[in-house]
């Protein structure tokens, strides 16, 4: 079926928003009707005369809020069931809410309004929560923790004004650099590391310096969600490549004719959230190919410390003769996320202005939380925690393995256990997502979908998947036996 879609090139809204706006108002008006086939992505890139990946992104917004299906072998459609009221309602409504508003958000305002998951913070009261990326709050050396900050905030007042160094606090760069070049084999000085808000503000940073609107970069697909909501969010176009258990498929990347692919978001030592361990030879591949092309690789370490079997495979980054990674790391696992400390060890030639736009940005972290920092790596307190934790957390992995193997059998199929806080576990069972967690929620267990991290459907065109990531840092082995023995029992009929 022909659709006219009207694009204004002199408006700041982005295009793939004006062809998401426009294809969601000719099916809320009925042009386009329920069932209705719509044009291949292919096609209306050549009639519009824009990229295909462009088209792509509309399409994928109009797919997850449920406007079009796409069966594969046959095409992309109008969902046969659209909810009645989705019909009579205003036609892109909190759009035109926000036109009518005084105050003008920006382009990047106006995308975060469709950024539904952004700052949704889990507070449910269920108490077995199979949650990803929480450490055992139980196990933080609490005690010790408070004494180093009293003994800080007590020393001078020295920290009481802003922070002499742009970078972060040095005592503090000068102990992650030894840590980082030890355990990790990254190849780093104190004066390339920047200290960050987090692993979200080393993104953020990246993307507001590096990457300009339109512009490709290339994800794990599945990915972590909160990465590719950044680089959405700045207007960049997602290029989604496959993973397997060897980690993201880099023949994806080298296969692509034209390679204007500014930037590669990856998680090597555990895909997020597969946990796919990414092959030495493919991170060979993978570096060779950046840098003949130019591209930029951001390797995303957030919770190498934990691997149970086997070598640990160095950093990418250590690997990289052509400075072409951009290594990110984060304290949220390996102590606790609140501390909202993380590290972005830059190339040379990009800390000075890395450096200024942290500055403008928000000035520096808490200086009493570096220095105490600081001195716990130094007194060896932070690898004796790490040591303590992998021995509890590989308990606490194989109880998990044992329970889902007790319990579902060959009904559950369990990726990436070999490293991290989380695995992941294809169900098999006739249910859908909603459903699953719906009944788990009954018995008191939250259930972690891993279908929001994906960008492609499936095969069956949906994306309900029967994939779940069960973290398993903050669950003790009691909590552990009794979620999967709950969800057995709801699950298996
Ligand atoms: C892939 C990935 N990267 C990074 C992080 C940590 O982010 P932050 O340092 O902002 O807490 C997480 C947390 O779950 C994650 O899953």
């Amino acid at each position: 079926m022909e659709v006219a879609i009207a694009l204004d090139s002199s408006s700041s809204k982005p295009l793939y928003q004006q062809i998401y706006e426009e294809l969601r108002q000719a099916i809320l008006k009925g042009r386009l009707p329920p069932g209705s086939q719509i044009p291949s992505t292919r096609s209306l890139s050549k009639s519009l005369g824009i990229s295909r990946f462009t088209i792509t992104q509309s399409y994928e917004q109009l797919n997850s809020e449920g406007y079009l299906e796409t069966i594969v072998g046959s095409g992309t459609f109008v969902c046969k069931q659209l909810p009645d009221e989705l019909l009579h309602s205003t036609p892109i409504e909190s759009f035109s809410k926000v036109i009518q508003n005084p105050i003008k958000l920006s382009r990047y305002g106006r995308i975060l309004i469709y950024a539904d998951n952004v700052a949704k913070i889990d507070d449910s009261p269920l108490t077995i929560k199979f949650r990803f990326g929480r450490p055992a709050f139980d196990q933080f050396p609490i005690e010790l923790w408070r004494r180093l900050l009293s003994r800080y905030c007590s020393a001078d007042q020295n920290w009481l004004d802003y922070s002499i160094d742009p970078l972060g606090y040095r005592p503090l760069r000068e102990q992650i650099a030894n840590y980082l070049s030890r355990s990790r084999a990254v190849n780093c000085e104190p004066d390339r590391i920047l200290i960050t808000n987090g692993t979200q503000q080393a993104l953020d940073l990246i993307l507001r310096l590096l990457i300009e609107p339109e512009e490709i970069i290339a994800i794990e697909d599945p990915g972590y969600l909160s990465a590719r909501l950044i680089f959405q969010t700045h207007g960049a176009h997602i290029l989604p490549i496959g993973v397997d258990e060897s980690g993201l498929i880099v023949e994806q990347i080298q296969k692509l004719t034209s390679s204007n692919i500014r930037l590669v978001y990856v998680t090597p030592s555990h895909q997020f959230p597969t946990g796919a361990v990414l092959s030495l030879s493919r991170r060979l591949q993978l570096l060779a190919w950046a840098q003949q092309n130019g591209t930029l690789i951001i390797e995303d370490d957030y919770d190498s410390e934990y691997r149970y079997n086997g070598r640990p495979i160095p950093a990418l980054q250590g690997l990289d003769r052509g400075s072409c990674v951009l290594y990110v790391g984060t304290f949220s696992k390996v102590l606790f996320p609140s501390l909202r400390i993380g590290y972005l060890v830059l190339p040379k030639s990009l800390v000075s202005i890395f450096t200024r736009a942290k500055w403008l940005s928000g000035r520096h972290l808490p200086i009493l939380e570096q220095q105490v920092l600081a001195e716990f790596i130094k007194a060896g307190h932070l690898e004796r925690h790490i040591r303590k934790m992998r021995s509890l957390y590989d308990q606490r992995r194989q109880t998990l393995v044992q329970a889902l193997k007790d319990y579902f059998g060959k009904r559950a199929t369990i990726l990436g256990d070999q490293a991290g806080i989380h695995l992941m576990v294809c169900l098999q069972t006739d249910l859908r997502d909603e459903e699953i967690i719906h009944r788990a929620a009954e018995v008191n267990v939250e259930m972690t979908p891993a279908s929001p991290n994906y960008l492609n459907l499936d095969s069956k065109g949906n994306n309900s998947r029967g994939e779940f990531i069960f973290g398993y840092g903050e669950l003790t082995k009691q909590q552990l036996q009794e979620g999967i023995r709950r969800l057995a029992k709801i699950l298996i009929t």
